[in-house]
Order: C-alpha cells, then structure tokens, then sequence
C-alpha cells in the first residue's frame, strides 16, 4: 500500500501536509501523535470516508480514488466498535457478508472460522452485553476480517478497554493478524500500545510524518525533541558543541557542571546548540563523585516514584534542572536505597545520549 503525497484541507485547516509511505504486504503499521495531529483524517482518506485534496492512495497499484466505496478492499475498525447490541455474536460477524449477498453455505463456513479465529467460536448465540470487553473486541475483530479486506484499519482498537486486557489483547490481536497476513494501519495515542503491536510505526505532529522507523529504532535514536519525548519519556540537556570529531562530540552545557560526552560524530559546525536526550534507565544514582571529567550531575533527591520492580528517582541538580532515572530495585540495594533530601550524584555512559538537533 502507498501513500504519495498526500495533503487534505478543511477550508484553511491543512490537516494532512504532504505524507509520503509505503506499508507492506501483512505488516503492522502504527501511526502515533497528539490530538489533532491528523491521524484519524489520514486513516479515513484510506478507507475511502474521506476524499483527499491531493496526492494518491495505491492499494495493489490501483489508485483508490478510481474505486467506488464498496469495491475498496478496505475495512476499518472504529475507535467505538459498535456491535449492533440486538443481534448474536454470529449475526453480527454475518451483517457484512449478508449484504454483500454471500450464499448461505459459504457464510456459515465464512462466519465460523472467524469467531474461530478469535477464539468466540462458543459464544456464537450470545448478545453483545453478555461478553466482557476484550470479547466485544474480539468480536468487532471477527467482523472486519471476514469480509477479508487487503487493508484493515484500526483507529483506537483498544481505547474501550482497561489496562489489564488491553496488554493481553494487543499480543492476542498481533497473533491474530499475523496468522491472517492482512496488512494493518493502527492509530494509537498510545506509544507502549504501538511499541507493542507494531513492526514499525510513524510519529506525527501536525500533519506530518516527524519520524518513521521500527520502535527499537524510534526509541533508541529519535530524531527530535518530539520524537523522543513523545515515545518514552527522557531528559533533554540543552547546550552547544565544542569539540566534533567522526567519533565523539563533546557538549556545553549549564545545566551540568562538566561536559557532555557522546561517542559519536554530528554533521554540524562547532558552536551550534543542541540538545541531548538520556533516557531515565540510562542513568545510574552513585553515593560517591563519579571519576571522569564528563556526563555526570549532583543534586538531591527531589521524588521518588516506587514502580515495583524498579523506582524512579527524581534528582533535583544544582543547577536546578531535574533529572529522572529509571533504578531497579537490584541497583537500589547496592547503593542503599536513596531517600528523600538524600545528595546523590547521577551519571552515565558515552554511548546512553543521543544528540538532537531539531
Ligand atoms: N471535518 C472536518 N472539518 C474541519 N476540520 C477537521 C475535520 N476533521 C478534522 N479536522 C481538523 O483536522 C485536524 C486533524 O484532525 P484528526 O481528527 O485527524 O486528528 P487526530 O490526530 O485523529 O486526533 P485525536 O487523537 O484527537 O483523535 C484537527 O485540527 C481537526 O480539528
Ligand atoms: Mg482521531
């Protein structure tokens, strides 16, 4: 599936600026952004409830706009996924295909190895209000795949779920999908549910495309100051270059009281302001001053946020900025659980920062 150039207007609003991608074959794609960054208005031009300004959406090298609605071999799911409340499971998965005038031998078969699919095979009789959540899921699931669409579109598939379920079903879901190689595009506000689902996944700021990549590529090396606090959280030191070779650039910075150290080249002259991104688990707490003339901080203990297996300590700086680092619980013990007012020193490796120059 390609998407070339694509922009839609709403009288002066451009909701859509010029988005170029190509999604694969069976591949899980996710889009990820704020509200109102255009995610819904670009997943409704591809399946077709909207029209777009300009640019083309190729399915199979057919260009969508030359296909009548119902020849598009698109299904979305909605982010409510209404099953009609009066009907049984079964009739419910049925509706799209009796309408499209299946043969009655060929619906039944078609009806039953989609509940199969979802495993709701044995719910078959039941009505929507006797299932839980994650089953009324399963079941919306059950219904768009039936009509074995090319493109299934997932606009918030799992908002009506609690967080227990949720995780669950997002494996369920990816088993699901996988086993039926259709090509999915998900929307999510959610960046653990995409880092999750998804093979790869685009950030989005308004209208456009601001990174695109596999989440271990998003997450280790983002391009931005919005990518990087959009997908995780992290701590960004502002500063300006002083030392750039192929292999290390050094960082001013006055929020630290020595250097940044990061051990790999930018392409930029000397002087220029960047910022550096250090994600919390990258960053050790020490009792003791940290040898070495770069990438450390002292402070005091500000917050301590305890998560279970690991907490996250929030370390106020002298120079007043506030740094998070992600310490598990081992880690904790070895340096006798840090409290509240406690001086502490954080620091971390030449390779834990990213340098962002946007
Ligand atoms: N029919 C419309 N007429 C005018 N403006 C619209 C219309 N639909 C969407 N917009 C505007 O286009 C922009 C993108 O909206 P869209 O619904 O795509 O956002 P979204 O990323 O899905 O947000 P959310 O995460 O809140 O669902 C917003 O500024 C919105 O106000
Ligand atoms: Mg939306």
């Amino acid at each position: 599936m390609q998407i070339v150039d694509v922009v839609k207007k709403f009288g002066e609003t451009v909701a859509v600026k010029n988005v170029s991608l190509s999604v694969a074959k069976g591949e899980l794609f996710a889009l990820l952004g704020s509200s109102g960054c255009g995610k819904s208005t670009l997943l409704r031009m591809l399946a077709g409830l909207e029209s777009v300004s300009s640019g083309k959406i190729l399915i199979d090298g057919e260009d969508l706009a030359q296909m009548p609605p119902y020849r598009r071999p698109v299904n979305m799911m909605f982010q409510s996924y209404a099953l009609f409340p009066h009907m049984t499971v079964e009739s419910n998965v049925a509706f799209g295909l009796k309408q499209e005038g299946v043969q009655k031998a060929e619906l039944k078969d078609r009806v039953h190895a989609a509940l199969e699919l979802v495993q709701m095979a044995r719910f078959a009789k039941r009505k929507p209000h006797q299932l839980s959540g994650g089953q009324q899921q399963r079941v919306a699931l059950a219904r768009s795949l039936v009509k074995r669409p090319k493109l299934l579109l997932l606009d918030e598939p799992m908002s009506a779920l609690d967080k227990q379920i949720r995780q669950r079903t997002q494996i369920e879901l990816v088993n699901i999908l996988d086993s039926v190689g259709v090509t999915c595009i998900m929307v999510t506000h959610d960046q653990e549910e995409a880092m999750t689902m998804a093979g790869r996944l685009a950030v989005m700021s308004e209208g456009q495309i601001v990174q695109l990549g596999t989440p271990h590529e998003v997450y280790e090396y983002p391009n931005s100051r919005f990518s990087a606090e959009f997908i995780g959280s992290t701590n960004l030191f502002d500063g300006h270059v002083v030392e750039d070779e192929p292999d290390h650039v050094f960082v001013e910075t006055t929020e630290l009281p020595c250097r940044l150290y990061v051990n790999h080249g930018i392409t930029g002259p000397l002087g220029m302001p960047v910022t550096i991104s250090v994600r919390p688990e990258r960053i050790a707490l020490t009792r003791k001053p940290p040898e070495g003339a770069y990438n450390w901080g002292h402070g005091t203990v500000a917050n301590i946020a305890y998560m279970g297996g690991y907490s996250l300590y929030h370390v106020q700086l002298d120079s007043g900025k506030t740094v998070v680092a992600n310490v598990s619980s081992l880690a904790l013990s070895e340096i006798e659980s840090p409290t509240w007012g406690d001086e502490i020193y954080v620091r971390w490796s030449a390779s834990a920062g990213v340098v962002l120059t946007a």
